[in-house]
């Protein structure tokens, strides 16, 4: 789906967001990049309709998103932590998610397959998550993002969590799924490589309270090193504007 995000903002003691607009066609992967306590998370629970925007709007294929209706539409989300429950199966945690649409047991079960085996787990679906590594257990809750089928796929820092080698990983397995499934993601990292890695477009904000500093459409592939110098300068110049707030 196509997203619209038009003049968002949100106050919360103090204004985090002050106004955030960009917009991304169907099928597009999103990266969200800014300093620490920018909204970034905020951000994307508005966008999920998990959390009221204090001003502007969220538009998904020209639909207002309104928080707590999430039911008018699916959003899939995979946070840090994977949030497996523990005594479930991988893909009893699959399936359980299902329930709310009203499948038969048997179709849950097929769905649940389905997406751990999109996500790279054939054959673990009987494990429970003690048993698998950090990798395994991030596939295993983008599968269970997946397997509602959202109009939207949201991630919060997903792969924050884990080693270089099993990140790089997960980097090329996202954009793979993404391939796969075309759906449009909005991916928040603090990671400026891992953005370049994985994002067609990048929404680079602001400190606190944040504006959209730079949207860039990462495309051109020779210009990657220069990009992520761009990138790591905005950032740098953002924190210090931060700190220099926060001490005046
Ligand atoms: N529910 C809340 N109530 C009050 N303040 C909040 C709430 N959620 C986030 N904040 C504040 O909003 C700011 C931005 O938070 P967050 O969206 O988590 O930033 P980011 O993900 O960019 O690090 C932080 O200062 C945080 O303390
Ligand atoms: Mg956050």
């Amino acid at each position: 789906m196509k997203l619209l995000v038009a003049g968002v903002g949100k106050d919360y003691l103090i204004p985090v967001i002050d106004s955030v607009s960009f917009h991304a066609e169907a099928g597009e992967f999103v990266c969200l990049l800014g300093p620490n306590g920018c909204g970034k998370t905020t951000l994307l629970r508005i966008v999920g309709g998990l959390e009221p925007a204090t001003r502007g709007a969220v538009l998904l294929d020209d639909q207002p998103v309104v928080a707590g209706d999430a039911h008018t539409r699916r959003v899939g989300v995979v946070f840090q932590e994977d949030r497996l429950l523990p005594w479930m199966t991988l893909e009893q945690n699959v399936a359980l998610v299902l329930r709310p649409l009203g499948l038969p047991a048997a179709d849950r079960r097929a769905v649940a397959r389905r997406h751990l085996r999109l996500a790279g787990l054939a054959g673990f679906e009987d494990y429970h998550p003690g048993r698998v590594s950090g990798g395994m257990r991030q596939r295993a809750a983008i599968a269970r993002a997946l397997a509602i089928e959202p109009d939207v796929l949201l991630m919060d820092e997903p792969f924050g969590a884990l080693d270089a080698q099993n990140r790089r990983i997960m980097q090329n397995e996202v954009r793979r799924i993404w391939q796969e499934t075309g759906r449009t993601i909005l991916f928040v990292t603090h990671s400026i490589e891992e953005a370049v890695a994985v994002g067609t477009v990048l929404v680079m904000l602001s400190a606190r309270p944040s504006r959209v500093r730079a949207l860039i459409r990462n495309d051109v592939r020779a210009a990657r090193a220069a990009l992520i110098e761009d990138l790591n300068t905005m950032i740098m110049e953002e924190v210090e504007r931060q700190q220099g707030g926060a001490s005046a």
